[in-house]
């Protein structure tokens, strides 16, 4: 069943919602022929026996280069693209028809539970500054946007079409997902006191933290400051007190040993491999002793498990500017780990099925590590 967007006031309203419908249900199409078009190509060149992952590796360059140079699969690429760009362009032309509304609410939560803090002086870390990740316009950093929430808005209505889904109707089932999956299973003692989601972008995985542990001082950090304005209105919109600061997840602001969790969602493969050995360095020296750090991303990404998924998540670098999906080996994520100074018995990947309530959702895997 489809799973529609809970339109908080913050959402835009769109002024042809059906059209935002059938650009859903495009994209949707265009995603299953690709696929079928990759593998009916794939087949063609390496045959219809599952190889062995060293032969596969050894006949890689060439398939790469088959599947590059087939007509077909050039003209799909175009079209990836430009669906994507169509995407954000109505969720723009939405927010542009609505923006007095938007702005308005926003600005009536200006107070309330929790606490917005930015820092217009931040240093952004030059990989950020480099693409408009996954082609929203602007980036999630738009200077053009002084003192707004456009950004926010973007990201938040966007991102739901863009995952047709599968994020759930708060756009929140990679924080669900960790409290469900991995916190509920294996720590299921755990009281934390202070919790600290890294790049938490419009908070969409935050809240779910504060509904979970309401005991807990909850903190989001972003770079984007439209961002952040927009994460607080909508968790005061939606009853919930968190702590929003503009930081650099690779070298926060915050004191040594001072959370209990520290979370991250979907946000490691849109970071180089040395800022991803940052975050994990930082996560430890903010963890107090016994403390936890789980960073859910997607496997489709950091671990395409056929040769199919392995050109779509390498393509999207260029396709959809994702500069950064393949740039971690899978293994060396337990040596980031062991770099920070987690035990190497204490850190372990958990491959996740998607969210229950997020039907068709890709699966997840979650980089665990407690510190001794
Ligand atoms: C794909 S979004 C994920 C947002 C959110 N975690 C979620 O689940 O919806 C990645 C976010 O990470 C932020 N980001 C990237 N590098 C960062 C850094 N070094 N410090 C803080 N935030 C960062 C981006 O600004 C963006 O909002």
């Amino acid at each position: 069943m489809a799973v529609r967007q809970y339109r908080h006031p913050l959402i835009p309203r769109a002024r042809a919602p059906e059209h935002e419908q059938a650009l859903m249900e495009t994209s949707k199409t265009f995603r299953a022929s690709f696929q079928q078009l990759l593998q009916r190509r794939i087949g063609e060149v390496l045959g219809d026996v599952a190889l062995p992952a060293s032969e596969l590796r050894r006949r890689w360059p060439e398939l790469r280069r088959q599947l590059d140079t087939c007509p077909r699969i050039q003209a799909a690429h175009q079209r990836r693209a430009a669906i994507q760009d169509q995407l954000w362009a109505t969720v723009k032309a939405a927010i542009a028809g609505d923006r007095q509304r938007l702005e308005a609410v926003a600005h009536s939560q200006r107070r309330g539970p929790g606490s917005l803090q930015l820092t217009a002086d931040l240093v952004i870390p030059s990989h950020q500054l480099k693409a408009d990740i996954h082609r929203m316009p602007g980036g999630y950093l738009n200077a053009q946007e002084e003192d707004g929430v456009v950004t926010g808005a973007l990201y938040d209505h966007g991102v739901f079409l863009y995952g047709q889904g599968w994020f759930g109707p708060l756009n929140d089932a990679p924080g669900r997902t960790v409290i469900e999956q991995v916190l509920a299973c294996d720590h299921a003692g755990l009281r934390p006191r202070r919790i600290l989601d890294l790049g938490c972008g419009a908070g969409h995985s935050t809240l779910p933290y504060a509904a979970a542990f309401p005991e807990a001082e909850v903190w989001g950090i972003d770079l984007g400051a439209s961002l952040l304005r927009y994460a607080s209105a909508r968790a005061r919109l939606l009853d919930h007190a968190v702590h929003f600061v503009q930081q650099d997840a690779e070298r926060t602001g915050f004191g040594d040993r001072s959370f209990d969790l520290i979370v991250s969602h979907i946000l490691l493969h849109e970071i180089p491999a040395a800022a991803r050995r940052r975050l994990f360095a930082e996560a430890h020296r903010l963890l107090r002793p016994q403390g936890l750090m789980v960073h859910l991303d997607s496997a489709r990404f950091l671990r395409p498990s056929t040769p199919a998924a392995r050109y779509f998540r390498d393509t999207e670098v260029w396709v959809n500017s994702e500069p950064y999906l393949a740039s971690s080996p899978d293994h060396a994520f337990a040596s980031y780990a062991l770099e920070a100074g987690f035990a190497p018995d204490r850190f372990q990947v958990q491959e996740l099925p998607g969210h229950t309530g997020a039907g068709g959702s890709p699966h997840w895997l979650a980089f665990c590590a407690r510190k001794c």
